[in-house]
Formats: C-alpha cells, sequence, structure tokens
C-alpha cells in the first residue's frame, strides 16, 4: 500500500515539475495539487494515523520515540538537532510507517542558531528590519542544515511590563514596532519558498495577549477589552497571517477567562475566517492540557473537546490529543470529520515544506555555523542593537585613555551575553567585551577585575581589586546587567533595580573619580537611573548574543557609531510599570510634579496638585520609548503636510520633514512618524507610532524623509470591537524619539464637508 500511495503521490508531483524540474519547481506545486494530494492521502488514513499527525513530541530515547514514529503516532518532534538522528527518525516515518508521511522537526530558534544575534528586544533598538531579517536567514541557514524546519518565531507580543520576563523575545511596546519586526523574521525565516531546504516555517506566537500577563508575572490571567485587543495586540498577528506566516501557536493565557488553546472566537471566527489563515495552529507546549489548571476542563477528554472545537492542529507535548481523541470519535463526543479538518492543515504544511519530495537534511553540505559573513552580520546588529543614553563626552575613547579597567560581571559572561533562549550556542565562539577590548587595545592596557562572579553575586570581596583596577587606569569601563537565566520564560521579576552588590561595584568604581562608563547587559529594561547618574557615559545593550563584545568594543572605541533607540519605556521605578509612551491623557495630565522629600511636614491634602502622577517617582520614565544618543548630533525639522485637510475616503496623504547631521561625524538617525487623534468617542492615545524610517548621514548632509498616511491609520475600534473612523482634528510629529518634536495639525472630515 505504501509504494503504491508513494507512486501515486510521486507521479503527481514529478507529472507537474516543468522540464527545468528542481526543488524549487517542486515547491511550485500549484495548492490545488497540494489539496489533490491531501485527499488522497487523507482519504486512506486510520483515525489513529490521523491522531498520529496531530501529536508532536519533545525528542527522547530514539528507540521509543522511533517504535512510535514508524507506527504513525508522531507528526512532528520539538529540539532535536543532531542531522544523523533527525534522518534516523525521518527514515522510520518515510520508510517505516504505513503511509510514509515525513516528520516535520521544529526548534525555537529565537534570535539565531549557532550564531546568536542580540535578543529580539536588542534586534528591535535596531529599527533596523533589514538586518532583522538578514538575521533571521542566517538562524535559518544555520538551523536548517541540522533538520530544523520549524522555529517558533516570532514571538509578537506586545509588552509593556518589563516585569515580565518574557519582553525579552518580544519588539517591545509598539505594535507597530511587532509588526514590522516579526514580518522581517518571517521573511527571513520562510523566504518565498518554503520548499527550499534552507527555509523554515515561521510562527506568529503566543496567539494572543500574552504580553499583558497581568502585574508581569508570567502565565497570568490577562483581562483584554476588545478596543485593547483589537488596536493593540492583534494587529501584529494579523499583518503575519496575511503577510503568510506557516504557523501560529496559541498562548498560555486565559483573555477574560477563556485559554487561547479553547478560545474559539480567536482561533476560528479571527484567526481562520476574518484573516483566512490556512496554516498550521500549534498550541503552546502542554497548554491544551493546561486548561485543566485553568479550570475550564474537568479532564483531558473536556480540554480536548475545546481544543479541536477551537481548531488548535497540534498538541504540543501535551498528550491530550493522542490519548483521548480517539475514545472522543468513538464514544461520538468528536466528529471525525473535526479531525480530518487538523489533519488538512497538517499535511498541507508538509507539502509546502517539500518534506514529501525532499525529506532528509543534507548532512555532506559543511556546516554553516559560525561563517564569518554571519558573524559580521551578528556584529551588526549588536552595534545596530546597543542604545546610547548617557554621554558627557567620554565617549568614543581618545587617544587620551590609554589604559582602561574593565571590570563587572557581564565583562567576560560568554553565555550569559547571548540572552534567553539560546540552546544551541557554542560559549567558546562568544566574544565577550573583555576579549574585544584586550584585542583592541591590547593586554597590557586592560586592567581586568570582575569585582562580582556573576550579576546576582552579594559578595563585595572582589570589589577592592576593582577599585585598584579603576585607580590604575585612564577609564573605567563597568559591564553590568543580567544573566541569561534571569529574562525569559518563567523569569518574571518583581524588582528591576541591578541584583547582587552591582551598585556598590559601580559606586566604589565611581568613587575613584576616574571617568566610568557604564554598560547594561540585560534582557529587558532595568531601573538604573541612581547607577545612570554615577557614570560620565551609559551604553545599553539587550544580550547582544555572540558578538555583543566586538560590537561594544567597536562604539567603546569608536570604530562603530551607536545608532540604537528604546523599544520599551524604561522606567524610573519599577512600581511605574506598566508604562509606555501611547498611553491615554486621563482627565487630570500632571502639568507639574511635586517630588516626595520636598512635601512639607503636615503638607495640606491637596498641595501636590491631585493630578496623575507618582509622588516617589514623578510622572516620566528614566528614558522614553525611541530614544537613543549618538556619537553626532541631528536636527529633524517639524513636518509638513501635503494638505491641512484630509477627506475621510481619499487618497492618503504625505508628511515630510528634513533631517541633518548637525555633528562631526557620520551616523544614522532613525525618523519617527506619530499621530494623535486629539478628541474621540473614546479616549486616545496622546501618541501613536505609523512609521519610521532609519537614514545614514555624513556630518553635514540632509535628507528629506517622506511618509504617508492614510484614513485607515487614522481608524482605531470601538467598544464593541468594530472599527471607526471619525472626523475631528489630529496632530503629526516627526521626532527622534516619542519625547520630542513639535507637533503640526490637520483636519480629517467627511467628504461631503469639501
Ligand atoms: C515554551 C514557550 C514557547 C515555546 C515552546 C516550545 O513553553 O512558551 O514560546 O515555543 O514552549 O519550546
Amino acid at each position: 500500500m505504501k509504494k503504491i500511495v508513494k507512486k501515486i503521490v510521486t507521479a503527481v508531483a514529478v507529472a507537474l515539475i516543468p522540464s527545468w524540474g528542481g526543488a524549487a519547481a517542486i515547491a511550485s506545486v500549484a495548492p490545488a495539487t497540494i489539496e489533490a494530494r491531501i485527499d488522497s492521502l487523507l482519504s486512506q488514513m486510520t483515525l489513529r494515523e490521523k491522531v498520529g499527525q496531530l501529536n508532536q513530541l519533545n525528542t527522547a530515547d530514539f528507540d521509543t520515540l522511533g517504535t512510535a514514529v514508524a507506527q504513525g503516532r508522531v507528526g512532528s518532534i520539538i529540539n532535536e538537532v543532531n542531522p544523523e538522528v533527525v534522518n534516523a527518525l525521518q527514515r522510520k516515518a518515510v520508510e517505516e510507517s504505513r503511509l510514509g508521511i515525513p516528520l516535520v522537526f521544529a526548534r525555537d530558534v529565537i534570535h539565531g542558531f549557532n550564531t546568536v544575534f542580540p535578543i529580539p528586544l536588542g534586534q528591535a533598538a535596531t529599527w533596523n528590519p533589514s538586518l532583522v531579517e538578514e538575521a533571521a536567514r542566517i538562524a535559518a541557514v544555520e538551523a536548517s542544515a541540522t533538520g530544523i524546519r520549524w522555529t517558533f518565531s516570532p514571538m509578537l507580543d506586545v509588552s509593556r511590563d518589563a516585569r515580565w520576563g518574557r519582553i525579552a523575545e518580544s519588539a517591545g511596546e509598539d505594535p507597530l514596532l511587532n509588526e514590522r519586526m516579526g514580518l522581517a523574521m518571517i521573511r527571513g525565516y520562510q523566504t518565498d519558498n518554503l520548499a527550499d531546504p534552507t527555509a523554515m516555517a515561521a510562527c506568529a506566537k503566543h496567539f494572543a495577549g500574552y504580553g499583558y500577563s497581568e502585574a508581569g508575572k508570567d502565565y497570568n490571567t490577562t483581562w483584554l477589552p476588545l478596543p485593547l485587543l483589537e488596536d493593540v495586540v492583534l494587529p501584529p498577528f494579523e499583518a503575519a497571517a496575511k503577510a503568510g506566516a506557516a504557523t501560529f501557536m496559541t498562548s498560555f493565557n486565559d483573555i477574560n477567562g477563556v485559554p487561547s488553546s479553547g478560545n474559539k472566537w480567536l482561533m476560528r471566527d479571527v484567526l481562520r475566517e476574518r484573516w483566512g489563515f490556512d496554516g498550521v495552529l500549534i498550541s503552546d507546549w502542554n497548554a491544551i492540557t493546561e486548561m485543566i489548571n485553568h479550570g475550564v476542563a474537568a479532564d483531558k477528554k473536556e480540554a480536548t473537546l475545546l481544543a479541536a472545537a477551537a481548531g488548535v492542529d497540534i498538541d504540543m507535548e501535551g498528550h491530550s490529543y493522542p490519548d483521548v481523541l480517539e475514545a472522543l470519535v468513538a464514544e461520538g463526543r468528536l466528529d471525525e470529520a473535526v479531525i480530518d479538518g487538523l489533519v488538512r492543515n497538517v499535511l498541507r504544511l508538509k507539502f509546502r515544506l517539500g518534506l514529501f519530495e525532499n525529506p532528509y537534511v543534507d548532512t555532506s553540505r559543511p556546516s554553516p555555523a559560525f561563517a564569518p559573513a554571519h558573524l559580521a552580520a551578528a556584529t551588526r546588529a549588536a552595534e545596530e542593537g546597543t542604545v546610547l543614553l548617557k554621554n558627557t563626552g567620554l565617549l568614543p575613547f581618545g587617544k587620551g585613555v590609554k589604559k582602561i579597567a574593565v571590570v563587572g560581571p557581564m565583562a567576560d559572561a560568554p553565555h550569559d551575553q547571548c540572552g534567553t533562549w539560546a540552546p544551541d550556542i557554542r560559549r567558546e565562539r562568544s566574544v565577550t567585551p573583555l576579549a574585544a577590548l584586550r584585542k583592541l587595545y591590547g593586554d597590557r592596557n586592560v586592567l581586568y577585575a570582575p569585582g562580582l562572579r556573576y550579576t546576582r553575586d552579594r559578595s563585595c570581596e572582589g570589589i577592592a581589586a576593582a577599585v585598584k583596577a579603576a585607580g590604575d587606569a585612564d577609564a573605567v569601563l563597568c559591564f553590568v546587567g543580567e544573566e541569561a537565566v534571569m529574562s525569559g520564560e518563567a523569569h518574571s521579576m518583581a524588582d528591576l533595580d541591578l541584583k547582587g552588590a552591582q551598585t556598590e561595584l559601580i559606586e566604589a568604581v565611581a568613587a575613584t573619580g576616574k571617568p566610568v562608563v557604564l554598560v547594561v547587559m540585560a534582557g529587558r529594561p532595568l531601573t538604573i537611573g541612581r547607577e545612570r547618574d554615577m557614570a560620565d557615559a551609559v551604553l545599553y545593550s539587550f544580550h547582544g548574543g555572540t558578538m555583543a563584545g566586538e560590537a561594544l568594543a567597536r562604539i567603546i572605541s569608536g570604530k562603530a557609531n551607536p545608532s540604537g533607540k528604546l523599544p520599551v519605556t524604561m522606567a524610573r521605578m519599577t512600581g511605574q510599570y506598566p508604562m509606555y509612551y501611547a498611553h491615554k491623557n486621563t482627565g487630570r495630565p500632571p502639568e507639574w510634579t511635586v517630588e516626595l522629600d520636598s512635601i512639607p511636614v503636615e503638607a495640606p491634602q491637596t498641595s501636590t496638585g491631585c493630578t496623575s502622577y507618582y509622588l516617589d517617582a514623578g510622572k516620566e520614565p528614566l528614558y522614553p520609548f525611541g530614544y537613543g544618543l549618538s556619537y553626532t548630533t541631528f536636527e529633524i525639522s517639524e513636518p509638513r503636510l501635503s494638505a491641512s485637510v484630509m477627506p475621510m475616503s481619499g487618497a492618503t496623504f504625505t508628511v515630510e520633514c528634513t533631517v541633518t547631521n548637525t555633528g562631526k561625524c557620520a551616523g544614522a538617525e532613525t525618523v519617527q512618524f506619530y499621530v494623535r487623534d486629539v478628541v474621540g468617542s473614546l479616549a486616545r492615545p496622546v501618541k501613536e507610532l505609523k512609521d519610521f524610517a532609519k537614514v545614514w548621514l555624513e556630518p553635514g548632509e540632509s535628507r528629506v524623509v517622506s511618509f504617508t498616511l492614510a484614513p485607515s491609520q487614522l481608524a482605531f475600534h470601538g467598544l464593541d470591537g468594530k472599527p471607526v473612523l471619525e472626523p475631528g482634528e489630529f496632530m503629526v510629529w516627526t521626532a527622534g524619539s516619542s519625547a520630542e518634536g513639535t507637533p503640526v495639525s490637520f483636519n480629517l472630515v467627511e467628504n461631503k464637508l469639501l
């Protein structure tokens, strides 16, 4: 039987290949042909074989896993990265199982595979989608060489609370930035030919609302009214679905009490019907079974019924589908046609990946890991993702700085500089700041004393040596931040101050009177206000990856000019989160604030102004969204509008500005285009990012940057979740951060008034 099936499947495929043949041609087999091939296979599958396709297992002991594969009870495997094992398991599927349906192998390739790029939050700080696409392409080339053809990336969860450790995996607080970076990753992973052996299926996750986990506590409940869902949470996912993301993943959280893995409205009405998604929807790890913990299912059968009804195609390591789906059909509680629908999506993915024609990984190819071009791209990404927060003129080091004290627990941390979700690094390939600085300045000019053994180290024993090194040097580089394990999944923090004795270390070296550069390497924004005040310059690197040290050394020495801009608001105190630029104005926006210590004893109740701010933290962040300095300076003109009146249904509108490099060295500026709807039927954010452009300018050079604005970009969603577009006054900014710029107004008017 199997042989016959293979002949039919292959014959169909071969018949349709143009004379020039080749994997690319197979990949371009028409969708209708894929559907015909799915029909053909489905008609021969037993219920058990169908359920097998819906079962994703973690890699395990080969014999056990191999037996299950040969019996057709596994459809995909996660976390196997040994190409020989991948091919051996694939042979079990293709040559031993009855129908020879190939497996697909998956991995969390989140920000690189062997060559690790900055964490997604750091890639977002580049504001350079083409660089992010290049990074994803490199990740796919390296991962697919081991047999991985499906990555669980990009994460599109808008994140506005840095207590949530997974902010590290996001592109930060803004939906547009998450969308642009997510689409860049999808392009890089998938290319325009998913059957290319170096392509990987992308996975838009975690669908949806996970970034709103209450209080920044991972896996926590979310409360998302329809306007917030439709205006902020869903847009990046809709863009991913319409851009052809091959797969989606459900999120762990419940939305208003409904766990995503059982959320029929989200998965069928929105994802499938409204957005036309026909790819694979996989649950997050065990998330189907966890609906029992959520308290919406009494047992695996009820959880499975909820998930199948919602259209979750694959149960990732959840053992619900494989354990109870057949029984549910036998009991008449689930129609086999529902299962057929899920299996279709899985088979379609495998056909699109070209796995039926090309199931094995070519192990004859030399490994592409750490190719020089990959390392060069990783260096550029780490450079462009580094944000210069403060600089009194100390950076870049001039000729006066000959001896450098390098201190701090992150100065030589090859594992931790790669950040969260980097399981395939080879730590010996990481270029740490210490290694790069020694290479650049010479060993004898670099005085190294870490001070602390790791970032959580509370012992101050090593600080004296760091102080000595500082005393003997012309300047101090102090590398602090977070170990990789302190951000990412299940790593929420209730306090975002530097851990261990890092602050004591900074205080001690600053007290020597030598100029100090504070370099923070972390998975999230940290509350570093006190430490910032002790330093002459501050660089922020969101775990920069394999080449983090090389990039930082190049920036510190002036070989590279930093151009990073914050993708998240940096709060002064943890208690200010959730804190983000696109906030509502409230009825009492603070014009002025009173600082806690300045309030007189027995001050009158209303003496602090009765407006919306914190007595102990004020109203401003430490640094706003979109902020970042350069070694040069830029000027961005006020926006120039193509008209002062925009018809509600009419042509798009042009907004221009001129950006000039007013400083002495070449550099890049990211011009950000914000809009505010001044009056709406719902309170609207004080500003929203509508576009951005990163421009590289020589000293004195000017460039006109032009954005378009369509009425549809001014719409929002009402309380009923339906889109509304309302006439009225709008303001626009073109600026170098969300806190700068002079707005210009225009009016959106109903056509009949024109
Ligand atoms: C994890 C994460 C998800 C990841 C999956 C597979 O729990 O939530 O992002 O892709 O399991 O590792």
